[in-house]
């Protein structure tokens, strides 16, 4: 009968302190893992290059240098845990900010150590499957949800697969409608939070007298209209991911209270005493260059360096070369899909696409699909791209939908401006238009917004296709 060699988990403690060590190991070995013990930096390094281990917990000060010099050599093999002798904070989100899995502080808190134990295993799990998700998938031209085969969305791929099994706070920035949503959920998806919820907020779209109990809840009675006790997001979001989307827009004031709520790892309801623990792994998002806003005063330094632990900057669809047509193909196949159909996109139409500079990125070329789809017989041509996007090959097709371009999120609410002097029946066909690609196309839930039968779709689109044919 052959011995399962090896099943066992390994770890390697590096501290200069003997009592220390010991202490440690005897915790770690009743874990379940197979202690090894290091009393320096040096050390350390010959182990892992002899053997492998599962861990490294490394303590931060070592006679021959940091314990940070192991996170910057191994982390990206090996999870290496910090023990710092204070509580400092700028010393853990550098930890964390150069790869570090966790960190503890002295004297060791043996929960955190068993659930840091805990995670070793199941990242090691999490990582083999992200791993292959990888493989598989980037030849394929995506990544989770995510589609794109460009190198720079290669390079977004390598940071979500590498920050997503940690806890650690990711920051997203990118111009509006490259996806920082969907990288944010795809973060959730690969974490070991996946089972609980992904709750977002739009800190620019609360007013500011309502989003401190949005974010951390009210008791009842706390102020005028508070009839009933709310939980606020970091509680709604225990066990999962908050995702702050617009972090820049989100009053000053509250700026403080975040930050502390941050740092402190505590929440205390508007009006409430107590303060309870979070369990929440934060992903933010802007828009805007983060710096700007620091140095217009609007984002406050201190909360701007906790949030972008691990940034990612997303990259405008103009500088993934490729991924246009992919992602063209994709929305069309969705479209196909839902709808039953089988339209396609002329070499012309997709060369058009591919010349064009997107600014309102993925989102843009998404709602330019969705209405070539909806005005397109089978095949998708030139004639049914917006002017804008045609360029001067359409600028002479004098079909009205053509001369409204959908850079706005096409979504419910959406405006439309009106310029006196339009006719009722160029008004209409825009109001239509917005509508269909508000609802991706489906035309009875349009029909439905807009009060008009399904027949009445299905013949203004006949005659739109007709006018722009004639
Ligand atoms: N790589 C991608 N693959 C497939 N769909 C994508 C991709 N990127 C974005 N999308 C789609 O484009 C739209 C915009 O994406 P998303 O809402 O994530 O952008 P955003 O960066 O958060 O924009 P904003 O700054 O305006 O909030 C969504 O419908 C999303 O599904
Ligand atoms: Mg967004």
């Amino acid at each position: 009968m052959m011995l399962e060699e090896g099943s066992m988990p390994r770890a390697l403690l590096v501290d200069d302190d003997p009592i220390s060590l010991a202490a440690l190991a005897e915790l770690i070995e009743h874990e379940g893992f197979a202690a090894t013990t290091a009393k320096t930096l040096g050390e350390g390094h010959k182990h892992l290059a002899d053997a492998s281990a599962d861990v490294v917990l490394t303590d931060l000060v070592l006679p021959d240098g940091s314990g940070l010099e192991l996170v910057d050599a191994e982390a990206g093999s090996v999870p290496v845990v910090l023990i710092t002798g204070h509580a400092s904070v700028e010393t853990a989100v550098e930890a964390l900010r150069r790869g570090a899995a966790d960190y503890l502080t002295k004297p060791v808190d043996l929960a955190r150590l068993k659930a840091i134990l805990a995670n070793v295993t199941r990242t090691r799990d999490l990582r083999a499957e992200i791993g292959s998700l990888r493989g598989a998938l980037r030849k394929l031209g995506h990544f989770g949800p995510l589609v794109g085969a460009s190198a720079a969305m290669g390079a977004v791929y390598d940071l979500i697969a590498r920050v997503a099994p940690t806890d650690a706070t990711v920051c997203i920035v990118g111009e509006s409608g490259t996806g920082k949503e969907m990288v944010a959920q795809a973060v959730h998806e690969l974490s070991r939070r996946r089972k609980g919820a992904f709750v977002p907020v739009n800190c620019g779209a609360v007013s500011p007298t309502l989003i401190e109990s949005l974010l951390f809840g009210h008791e009842k009675g706390s102020f005028t209209g508070a009839e009933r006790t709310h939980r606020g997001v970091f509680e709604q979001a225990t066990g999962g991911t908050l995702f702050l989307d617009e972090v820049t827009e989100m009053p000053i004031e509250l700026q403080v209270k975040l930050l502390r709520v941050l740092e402190t790892g505590l929440v205390t309801r508007v009006g409430g005493e107590a303060a309870s623990p979070i369990d929440v792994r934060v992903v933010a998002a802007s828009n805007r260059v983060p710096e700007h806003a620091v140095q217009d005063g609007r984002l406050r330094q201190d909360l701007w360096y906790r949030l972008n632990v691990f940034p990612i900057a997303l990259p405008p669809l103009r500088e993934r070369s490729g991924d246009v047509a992919l992602l063209a193909e994709h929305f069309l196949a969705e479209l196909n899909r839902t709808e039953g159909t089988a339209k396609r996109w002329s070499g012309d139409a997709l060369a058009t696409l591919q010349r064009y500079a997107w600014p309102g990125n993925v989102r843009e070329l998404k709602n330019v699909v969705c209405r070539a789809y909806i005005l397109a017989g089978g095949e998708i041509g030139v004639g049914d791209l917006p002017a804008d996007v045609a360029g001067a090959a359409a600028a002479a097709v004098p079909a009205v939908a053509e001369r409204v371009r959908a850079v706005e999120p096409a979504a419910l609410g959406t405006t439309l401006t009106v310029r006196v002097g339009s006719s009722v029946a160029a008004v209409e066909q825009r109001l239509i238009m917005a509508t269909l690609t508000a609802c991706s196309g489906n035309k009875q839930k349009a029909a439905d917004i807009l009060g008009v039968s399904l027949k009445t779709i299905y013949n203004r689109l006949n005659s739109y296709r007709e006018n722009r044919a004639a």
